[in-house]
């Protein structure tokens, strides 16, 4: 089967020979060959250059065989266009200034701020032509809590003091950002269209660290604007969100296609609360990837039996791939799904 047809069909919840595999985080730390990129070039230099984002796009498809590549960026870089200073150091991402105020959020730029960041669009159409359509390309953007709570924090950041705070004491301020963000980003995945992604996932990894009821206030209505905005496109959309067991009756109510989980549960149970109205993307605990094959062979066939035969599941690990995993490892992972999934 055609592997762009069978990814958008998996999304779908169209029968397919197999479930399509790829994994999240597939080009990065844990291969040589970017880090032999990343000996020459910092992150955001990476990011910028098209050409380089391009050749780590394809390194996975190339070494380990994945069924599908993911734009080589990274979910901050919409921040920058607004005019936030993005880096990455060892301790991870920095955004500057940290937003803490009314008078610093209104001098975020919306308009305009997808034109500042045109290098993702052109690296799409760069690694579209060089895919010549062995397999589909995933755009993807973070969803403007996710991206507020970095913005909020200037960073990575353990407890979320400052975000906490604004939920209690200024939600009117949290809220003009996640307006702003998602004016931007929903720009921001149109233009990734437009290039030419198949299929667009929107990342809210720290959607999990909020009640059900702050998720529904904060995230859900943000994410679903988003969604509302690109859906005329026809592309494909899947939701991604780490830990968030507890938000699966909010989760339902994402006008998308494909809900990406973690391994806190198996898919069976997801599937079951969400009366199978989504495709289904994971599940596999990133962790085994450091063991013997033959744990990584019995996790993939646990995954896949678990789901059983029915449509809609798109194989993935429940979050990103680490660094300190071989791309042995992670070939042995797509290997054991392509060949569990023919059966
Ligand atoms: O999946 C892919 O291969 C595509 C590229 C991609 C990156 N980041 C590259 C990257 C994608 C889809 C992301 C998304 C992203 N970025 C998320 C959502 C997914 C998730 O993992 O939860 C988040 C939360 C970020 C923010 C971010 N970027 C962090 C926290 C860090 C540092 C820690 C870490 O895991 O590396 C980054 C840096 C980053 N983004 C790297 C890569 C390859 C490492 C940079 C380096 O080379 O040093």
């Amino acid at each position: 089967m055609d592997p762009t047809e069978r990814f958008l069909r998996a999304c779908r919840r169209q029968p397919v020979d197999r479930p399509p595999i790829w994994i999240m985080r597939q080009a990065g730390r844990y291969m040589p060959s970017y880090q032999a990129i990343r000996d020459k070039v910092s992150f955001m230099e990476l990011c910028r250059s098209p050409e380089l984002c391009t050749e780590v796009t394809l390194m996975p498809i190339d070494q380990i065989g994945v069924d599908a590549a993911i734009l080589f960026s990274d979910i901050l870089i919409p921040l920058e266009g607004m005019g936030l200073d993005v880096s990455f150091d060892d301790r991870g991402p920095r955004v500057s200034p940290p937003l803490r105020t009314a008078a610093e959020v209104d001098g975020l730029r919306v308009d305009g701020a997808d034109e500042e960041v045109a290098y993702v669009y052109e690296a799409v159409r760069q690694i579209k032509t060089a895919l010549s359509g062995r397999v589909p390309l995933l755009g993807f953007a973070g969803a403007p809590l996710t991206l507020a709570i970095y913005a909020i924090e200037g960073g990575s950041s353990r407890n979320r003091h400052s975000v906490r705070k604004m939920v209690y004491e200024a939600p009117e301020v949290l809220e003009r950002l996640l307006d702003k963000l998602a004016t931007v980003v929903t720009r921001y995945l149109r233009h990734q269209i437009d290039a030419g992604v198949d299929v667009v996932q929107i990342f809210d990894t720290w959607g999990g660290t909020m009640s059900l009821a702050d998720w529904r206030r904060f995230s859900l209505p943000y994410t679903a604007r988003i969604m509302e905005g690109i859906k005329d496109t026809g592309v494909p959309i899947v939701h991604y969100a780490l830990d968030s067991a507890h938000l699966t009756e909010g989760l339902v109510e994402l006008p998308c296609d494909v809900l990406s989980v973690d391994w806190r549960q198996p898919l069976s149970l997801i599937r079951e609360q969400t009366g199978g109205r989504f495709a289904l993307q994971g599940n596999v605990e990133p962790g085994v990837l450091t063991c013997a094959d033959e744990h990584i062979y019995a996790a993939a066939k646990a995954c896949l039996d678990d789901y059983g035969d029915g449509p809609g599941h798109i194989f993935n690990l429940g979050h990103g791939i680490t660094p300190d995993v071989s791309v042995a490892a992670a070939k042995a992972l797509v290997d054991a799904a392509k060949e569990l999934g023919a059966r």
